[in-house]
Formats: structure tokens, sequence, C-alpha cells
């Protein structure tokens, strides 16, 4: 099969111009500003943007909690992707203690059979031990280099900082990432308990349980351990103006450091507490929604290149699950939903508003998710021989967000009423139309594993830079 998109503006992180692209088989053959090679289906994308499909480095697909499984499995969660332009998606493993972590991969490789996107999983260690240890260059072997750690969530799978640094050293030492989610997760849990034990039990106490220095000091923490180790470091969902200021340090001394944010923390922010009860609820996640001023450090920071990546750390629940936590905060599951707005909201919101231009855009979305995490250039580029995951986006088009509409199977929705402009028009995955004005291609074929490259293979990338000057994550 082959497809020829005709005439679209196409945009990367690096430039735009007008051509033609031809698609053969899964590959991009061909770019070029006109084509003349028959193809089975022609396209015309005149007036259109082509962008590269999108890969969420950060979503939760069936996490188990004891509220129940998150409301996405991987199915419905990746066709609510595909359906907003994200084409492959990075979930997570994350083993009980005890449990070994090879077994826990093969599972969890199991549960995603039927995504329709292409994916692959960020890694959890949860405890310390020489398994541990082994496990973690075997996933490395096996094509599975970034490990996420929780600071917080002590009393389940957060680890302490012996554990970390002790992490961080053997993934540095086999050509890994860690991400981190960082909060300080045992002052969160006298915070937690003190509010409780007061009878402060809404869904604001959630979020004053977890305030933003918190974050802040735990990010510095990591900062700190990742240096003693020489270990590189991604910090996912930074949602705090303070958390920004220790990344920008850190990089300005030439430290490999990265950082992620995610639509919720550039738009929403902690006055949707003071909501009634039925819709606080919706809002619970960790870490909470911030202020005004955090929202706009956040943008600057991805502006200036300090904060690379956007994910969405999607993790939506149902309206009876959040329930479980109506009179106490702390059994409320955390998270909420959103992979399939993250362009549109991006765009809209970010790009309209002149706060990132375009290849900003792209590069956060696409590119610098696929730099960062092992799968570049064969994904986030749109070059001879990438993968031919493609949006022909439509920049024009006008939406209304609601649970009403949405793909996923969550009945919330946090960006209920957000007003949209831009949406993808077709959706190509692996070569394939997956979507076509917002119609699923039933003959889709089921998405790919990824194995992903280890940081040895990209070492330039992740190394301490003697004299950075000013920081510049586009040195791939
Ligand atoms: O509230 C959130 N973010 N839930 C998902 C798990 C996590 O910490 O990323
Ligand atoms: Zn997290
Ligand atoms: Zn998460």
């Amino acid at each position: 099969m082959s497809i020829l998109i005709h005439n679209g503006k196409v945009v990367t992180s690096a430039t735009e111009i007008i051509a033609d692209i031809l698609i053969e088989g899964d590959k991009i053959s061909n770019i070029a500003p006109s084509i003349k090679q028959k193809a089975d289906r022609i396209i015309d994308a005149s007036g259109m943007w082509v962008l590269p499909g999108g890969i969420d480095p950060h979503v939760h697909m069936q996490l188990p909690t004891p509220a129940g499984p998150s409301a996405d499995d991987f199915y419905s969660g990746s066709l609510a992707a595909l359906q907003g332009g994200t084409t492959t998606i990075i979930d997570f493993v994350t083993p009980s203690r005890g449990q070994s972590i090879i077994e826990a991969l093969k599972l969890r490789i199991e549960e995603a059979s039927n995504s329709l996107t292409d994916y692959t999983f960020h890694v959890s260690p949860v405890e310390w031990s020489k398994e541990v240890a082994s496990d973690i260059a075997h996933c490395i072997d096996m094509g599975f280099p970034s490990f996420k750690v929780y600071m917080a969530y002590k009393n389940s799978i957060g680890i302490d900082d012996n554990a970390l640094y002790h992490i961080m050293h053997t993934v540095a030492q086999n050509g890994g990432l860690v991400l981190a989610h960082c909060e300080l997760g045992d002052d969160i849990e006298v915070l937690r308990d003190f509010y409780a034990t007061q009878g402060l039990t809404s869904p604001k106490y959630h979020a004053l349980s977890r305030p933003a220095r918190y974050e802040a000091l735990a990010v510095k923490r990591a900062i700190d351990l990742a240096d003693q180790t020489q270990c590189p470091l991604y910090i996912v969902h930074v949602s705090a103006a303070d958390s920004v200021k220790h990344i920008v340090q850190a990089q300005k001394s030439g430290q490999p450091l990265f950082a992620e944010t995610c639509p919720q923390y550039l738009l929403l922010d902690e006055t949707l507490y003071d909501t009634e009860l039925l819709s606080a609820l919706k809002y619970v996640m960790s870490p909470p929604l911030r202020s005004h001023d955090d929202r706009e450090a956040l943008w600057k920071a991805i502006a200036n290149g300090n904060i690379q990546a956007i994910g969405t750390d999607h993790c939506p629940f149902l309206l009876k699950q959040k329930m479980l936590g109506n009179h106490d905060f702390r059994k409320v599951p955390n998270g909420a939903g959103g992979v399939e707005h993250r362009l549109t909201l991006l765009y809209t919101y970010g790009v309209l508003e002149d706060r990132i231009n375009l290849s900003k855009l792209v590069d956060a979305y696409s590119t610098q998710p696929a730099k960062l995490f092992g799968l570049y250039p064969q994904k986030g580029e749109l070059a001879i021989g990438s993968d031919a995951d493609i949006i022909i986006w439509d920049p024009n088009a006008q939406g209304s967000i609601s649970a009403a509409n949405h793909y996923s199977k969550s009945d919330l929705n946090i960006y209920e009423g957000f007003k949209t402009v831009g949406e993808p028009l077709y959706v190509i995955k692996n070569g394939v139309i997956a979507v076509e004005r917002g119609n699923l291609n039933h003959n889709l074929p089921v998405g790919k594993l990824i194995m992903r490259r280890s940081t040895k293979t990209t070492s330039h990338y992740y190394k301490r830079m003697d004299n950075p000057g000013s920081f510049n994550c586009g040195r791939v």
C-alpha cells in the first residue's frame, strides 16, 4: 500500500515546508516539493499541516488501584489516543513488592496486546535488592531502558532515598534513564493524616497535603542523587514553579536533566478544588493542580527548552470510583484522563495564544519523547526511512471537549467545556490510515510493541556537559 500526501505544510521540530510525502509500506519513502510517483491513495493536504504522530511518554491504561483499575484499558485508551493524533504511547510496568520485574513486564506486555497505537513501557522498581539490579540490566538489554521511581505513595509503590540511590546507580551503569515522580512521600503522609484526623476530608485537602514545596524539595533531592550517581534524570509531571527553578539551575551546570509537564498543569488551577464535591473529586491527582503563577512558569520553561516533553499522565477513573473518597480524600483514586486532547489543547492554548510556536509543539509532543526514550529517528520525525506515523492536521476545525463525546471510557472530563481549535483530519499509523475525519478504520492492525535503544547508543545526549552555556535539549 502506498499513500501520497500532497501539498501539505510539513512541520517538524526544526522546519516548515510545503511538500509532498510518499509512504510505501509502513515507512516514509520520500519527501520532496513535488512527487510524481503514482500511489494507491492520494490525500490532498492543501491548507493542512502534516505533523509527526504524537508520542505520549506518560499514560496509565488499566492501572490497578484499590478503587479498581483506571477506566481505560489498552484498547479504549489507545483509541482515544489515536483520535487525538497520538500514535505511540509509553505506559508503565509496576510490579508488586516481591514480584519479579521481568515477570511483571511479561504480564503487562500481554495486557497491552490489543493496543491500537504502538506501545512500550517504562519499568518501575518499587524496592531495592540484588534481583532488582539484575532485572534492571535485563530490561535495558530487552529494549526497556527507562525506569520510573516514585518518591511519593510511600504506603504502596514509593521508595526511600537508599533505594533511589542504588536504582539510579544501577540504571546509570547499564545505560538507562531514571524518571522520577518527585514529591516528599513521608511528609505528605504526615499531612494527610493530620488533616483527616481533624475531619478535613474534602478534595481540597488532597491538594493542601501535597504542597508545591514538597514537590520542589523532592526535585532538588532527586537531582542531587542523580548527580552523585551520574544518572540521566527525567522529572515527570512537573507542576510547580519552584521545581522549575531547581531544574534550570542543574541544567545550567551541565547535568543531563530533562523534564515533562502535562496539559492539566498548564491549563487548570487549584481554585477547582473549591468547587462542589462531585466536581472537585475529578481533579484529585498527584501532584495536584497549582496556582496561576505556577502555570505561567511552566509555559515559560517549555518555551525556553527547560521542560522538553509534554505527556498527559492519562489515568482516568469513573465518578463512582472517585466517589469512594467522597468522605475521605485519601480514598479518592489519583488521576485524570486527557490522552485524546493533548494536541488540540496545546495548539489552542499554546500556539494560538503565542506561548509556544508550532515547531516547539511538535518537539514537545513527539520529537523529544522519541529522542529521550530511544525511539528516534524511527519515531518523532518526518524523514525518509522513519515510521509512517503521520497526522494531517486541520488548523481551523472547532471543537468543544466533553465527557459526552470523548473516546475515553471515563464519565468524567477535567477539560469539560473547553473550546478547541484544530484537530487531526487523518491519522496514519505505520502507513495505514487509522482515522479519517473522526472515523476509525475497523481493519486497522493492532499496534506494535516497540523495543527501544539504551542511552549508551546516544550517550552524547545524556552526558554531563562541561560548558553548557545555555541548555540545549536539541543536542542529539
Ligand atoms: O495522579 C496521578 N498522577 N496518577 C497516576 C500515577 C502517577 O503518579 O503518575
Ligand atoms: Zn507520577
Ligand atoms: Zn503517571
